[in-house]
């Protein structure tokens, strides 16, 4: 299987790393294993520990573990950081850097039969890996109100409600089983305005998001795997997060934030803190860091993208 994911913004990533000092590593979404790949080429790792829910990161782990002896994938969600650190050979190890660039990667949106693509026909699936719950169900079984909730509160979509009714009509003559399908269900609630080629945003997209976080529950294992990171993390360690849209930047600000002995809540998703929590982190990266206009003009995908840095003190 051919790796289509192009990395999104590796440079700035390994610009925090290290140099010389050996380093232990966990890079928390393989994907196809472009961030990994590059560290253990660059530079000095003592360990490399990787992670990703999708069966389909052991392909490419395949010609990494031939090269590298340092270097471990665990096919498991990154919610369970803490736990795959101590059932395995880490137990008790600390790390300098964690990595996480979260979202899918184009080895899962540009295959159809994932159902992740609004331009693709396939089935309505959106599972990155095990997972409960699936897009057909959502889309077929949900009550229409339990529908539009999903699709505003993870999508931002302003025609949730909208959309929720057409989806709801459509499925009592035909259960809504394909892609395409739902994306021209879709098209039909926004005004016209929303529809037209100079919208650079295709009118699915809200709705596909939304559907996609509900279905691998993506904002919940954001929050739980960064609290957990700061058990993981060496004094003077460093946590990267590169997310690519506003609820998941969100988190990561607030995380940040919170943590860094400030007491500040942006998102409607973040559990009420106390006031203030014990300063752990120090934030790197006061602004987040975009990918420079050569990297969007050569790979679109990365112009969402938003990286920050905070580090264990
Ligand atoms: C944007 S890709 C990472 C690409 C990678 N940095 C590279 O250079 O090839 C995101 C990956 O994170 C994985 N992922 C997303 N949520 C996850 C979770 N909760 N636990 C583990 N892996 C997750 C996805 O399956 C996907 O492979």
């Amino acid at each position: 299987m051919k790796n289509l994911h192009k990395s999104v913004m590796i440079n700035e990533i390994i610009s925090f790393l290290p140099l010389t000092r050996s380093i232990n590593i966990i890079d928390a979404t393989f994907g196809g294993g472009g961030y990994t790949k590059t560290i253990l080429e660059k530079f000095n790792v003592n360990q490399l520990l990787a992670i990703d829910r999708d069966p389909i990161s052991k392909i490419f782990a395949k010609e990494i573990e031939s090269k590298f002896s340092n270097f471990t994938l665990i096919n498991d969600k990154f919610s369970r950081i803490e736990e795959i650190v101590n059932n395995s050979k880490f137990k008790d190890k600390k790390f300098d850097i964690i990595l996480f660039d979260i979202g899918t990667s184009s080895n899962q949106i540009d295959n159809a039969q994932r159902g992740f693509s609004f331009n693709k026909s396939g089935p309505l699936d959106m599972r990155m890996g095990a997972s409960d719950k699936n897009a057909y169900d959502i889309i077929n079984n949900y009550e229409e109100k339990n529908l539009a909730d999903i699709i505003y509160q993870y999508g931002e979509e302003r025609y949730s409600r909208v959309i929720a009714k057409e989806i709801v009509k459509k499925r009592k003559i035909k259960f809504i089983s394909d892609t395409i399908e739902l994306s021209n269900i879709i098209k039909k609630c926004l005004p016209k305005k929303n529809n037209q080629l100079k919208n650079k945003t295709h009118p699915a997209t809200k709705t596909f998001q939304a559907i996609r976080i509900y279905v691998n529950d993506e904002l919940s294992e954001l929050k739980t795997s960064l609290e957990k990171t700061l058990k993981i993390l060496n004094k003077d360690g460093l946590i990267l997060v590169v997310s690519f849209q506003s609820l998941e930047d969100r988190i990561v600000k607030d995380f940040f934030n919170h943590n860094s002995g400030k007491r500040w809540r942006s998102s409607r998703h973040y559990p009420e803190l106390p006031d203030k929590l014990a300063t752990q982190l120090k934030i790197i990266t006061k602004k987040p860091i975009l990918p420079s206009a050569s990297e969007i003009l050569e790979n679109p995908r990365s112009r969402s993208a938003k990286l920050r840095v905070a580090q264990k003190i």
